[in-house]
């Protein structure tokens, strides 16, 4: 640890309101690549500098600069798209892209491999359909994530509401945006006027994230987010007020004790009118006092463990001058999506789509992404994108529900039958992102394969069981929430996690590390057959690998790391 800033709080003073060189840098054409101090920069307009890793010991053998392109992340609060939205993204990653979009856990859309000199035309078709990527990456508060289907009831309508107020009140007020890609004019003399009356010059200490459920369903994953929602109706169904959660986050470094993943917890209840003065004290209490010394240890998460929560709680009270009430009773009953059809309030029905790992592309046998183009060119109701990388076609009239289904149907697009496959994420990893240590979104639907066949021996292919993996321990598809949680250690090389709550409220505990292909297989096994042979009805696998002895239940943050018995070992439970 060090007392000085780091580098991104110098960046981040020293770039006049986020604008930096980046203008300049785009003109630069001896380079694919912009310059470091900018690649920091970018995160806060939607983007990441990448290479494709796939290419690049070809182009090192050849002295190639290498293969330098953008990753673009659209903001779009609780996931909702209109059908003339999908099919504008839809183009710009065929235009300007890899072709592909994909969808993600934080109910956003990427595109990837858009090149320096397509980036403005980019934007711009982005900006064309009222979409825009601002604040969709960096330390800021990022997409506001939503329960979907807001049509479904008052209380969801309510839900998308507070997402969205939530997402506008913490936009960035700096023009930056507009000036560098859009072309707006920079205001002469009003330079001295951009003032960001919630983040200040250096924005926040790291990324913030805002989610907002509806109980039963925890499809957002609202333990795993830095500030949440939970929606508290009374008998009739309407919103009596909300649950506050505080202190989710799930990236950690592999091998240091002192970074972890956590879940929030309730802080308290407050009334709809006081929800988005809670948020901004919730920011600026975690703007003035998170770390901005030790990136590892920024996120309000650590703030918390380090001050506890009732200093926290506090001080939030004191600046939104409003006092929080008890929380309420509440009830979540899984993190995943409703698969098939469901029925609006006003008789209208919406298709929950299953996209593996939210890659939305054609493929031999599978032309899923033309399949929803054909949907998004002939259906008006719009999508959602949801917490889970799936898609609901939704507000679809019943004299067009057979057509819908039959294209989706032949497109690969229906849930899969099984119970792994239908609970699974994966993070995008290679080859695109710097970051990963092993494959994930390429390798999971092959592991799954494997799996499948040991889970049908023990006549358990049916069953849902929550899986998630990722290439790195930085938690991109909340792997640390998954009742089987994999965790990217090297090429090729997992850590094994289980024993996670199916309703995203407990972690899961370290099983095993450094597992190949054929380690999670010779893992897993033993597990299957005995929650097939012992477990109790209605009894989910997460909670049965505790009861079971497998792994210890996890306590919180620090807590994560602790009682971590490596296989082979199984304690008999008391
Ligand atoms: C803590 C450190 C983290 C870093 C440095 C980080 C960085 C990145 C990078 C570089 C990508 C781009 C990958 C690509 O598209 O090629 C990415 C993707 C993504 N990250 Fe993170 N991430 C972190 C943690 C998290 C966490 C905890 C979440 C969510 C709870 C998250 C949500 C996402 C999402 C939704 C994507 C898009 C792909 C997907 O759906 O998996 N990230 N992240
Ligand atoms: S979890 Fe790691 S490997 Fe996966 S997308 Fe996030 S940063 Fe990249």
């Amino acid at each position: 640890m060090t007392d000085e800033l780091s580098r991104n709080e110098r960046i981040k003073e020293a770039s006049d309101y986020l604008r930096g060189t980046l203008a300049d840098g785009l003109r630069e054409e001896i380079t694919g690549a912009i310059i470091e101090d900018d690649a920091q920069l970018v995160k806060f307009h939607g983007m990441y500098l990448q290479d494709d890793r796939d290419l690049r010991p070809e182009r090192t053998r050849k002295k190639m600069e290498k293969a330098f392109a953008f990753m673009i992340r659209v903001r779009i609060p609780g996931g909702v798209l209109t059908s003339q939205q999908w099919l504008a993204l839809d183009q710009v990653a065929r235009d300007y892209g890899n072709g592909t979009m994909r969808l993600t856990t934080r109910q956003t859309v990427q595109l990837h491999g858009v090149i320096k000199s397509n980036l403005k035309a980019t934007l711009k078709a982005i900006d064309a359909v009222l979409l825009n990527s601002i604040a969709a990456c960096g330390d800021i508060n990022r997409n506001v994530m939503c329960n979907v289907l807001p049509e479904q009831s008052a209380a969801h309508a309510a839900a998308i509401a507070l997402a969205r107020a939530v997402s506008d009140h913490l936009l960035p007020h700096t023009p930056a945006y507009r000036e560098i890609w859009l072309d707006g004019e920079r205001i002469a003399g009003g330079e001295q006027e951009v003032i960001e009356p919630i983040y200040g010059k250096t924005y926040m200490p790291r990324k913030f994230k805002v989610v907002v459920a509806v109980p039963p369903s925890n499809d957002v994953d609202i333990f795993a987010h830095d500030l949440g929602f939970i929606a508290i109706t009374d008998g009739a169904g309407n919103i009596s007020g909300w649950n506050v959660t505080v202190g989710g986050g799930m990236g950690m470094t592999h091998g240091e004790l002192d970074t972890y993943p956590r879940v929030g917890e309730v802080m308290g209840f407050c009334k709809t009118a006081d929800t988005v003065k809670i948020a901004e004290a919730v920011v600026t209490v975690q703007r003035d006092w998170g770390d901005r010394k030790n990136r590892k240890h920024a996120r309000l998460k650590y703030t918390i463990e380090d001050r506890g929560l009732d200093v926290v709680r506090s001080e939030v009270e004191r600046r939104a001058g409003v006092k929080l009430g008890t929380p309420a009773n509440y009830k979540f009953t899984s993190t995943g999506d409703r698969y098939g059809w469901t029925e609006g309030a006003d008789g209208r029905g919406h298709l929950t789509l299953f996209v593996q790992n939210g890659r939305v592309r054609d493929v031999a046998g599978a032309a899923q992404q033309s399949a929803l183009r054909t949907i998004a060119q002939m259906h008006e109701g719009g999508f959602r994108i949801t917490p889970n990388q799936n898609l609901v076609v939704a507000n679809v009239p019943t004299s067009q529900q057979p057509e819908i289904e039959r294209i989706a149907r032949e497109a690969g697009l229906l849930a899969p039958w099984s119970g792994l496959r239908r609970n699974s994420m994966a993070c995008v990893a290679l080859p695109t992102c710097g970051l990963a240590l092993a494959e994930s979104e390429r390798y999971l639907p092959d592991l799954i394969s494997a799996l499948d066949e040991r889970l049908a021996a023990h006549g358990l292919s049916a069953d849902d069981i929550v899986i998630r993996m990722t290439g790195c321990p930085n938690g991109c598809a909340r792997p640390y929430l998954a009742e089987v949680g994999l965790v990217g250690k090297g090429p090729g090389r997992y850590n094994l996690y289980l024993g996670a709550a199916f309703d995203g409220a407990r972690m899961n505990k370290l099983y095993a590390e450094d597992l190949d292909h054929a380690g999670i297989l010779a893992a897993l096994d033993p597990v299957f057959a005995a929650y097939a042979a012992e477990r109790e009805k209605g009894e989910r696998f997460g909670d049965f690998t505790i009861r079971a002895g497998f792994v210890a239940a996890s306590g919180n943050g620090r807590e994560f790391h602790a009682a971590v018995r490596l296989l082979p070992a199984r304690v008999p439970h008391p």
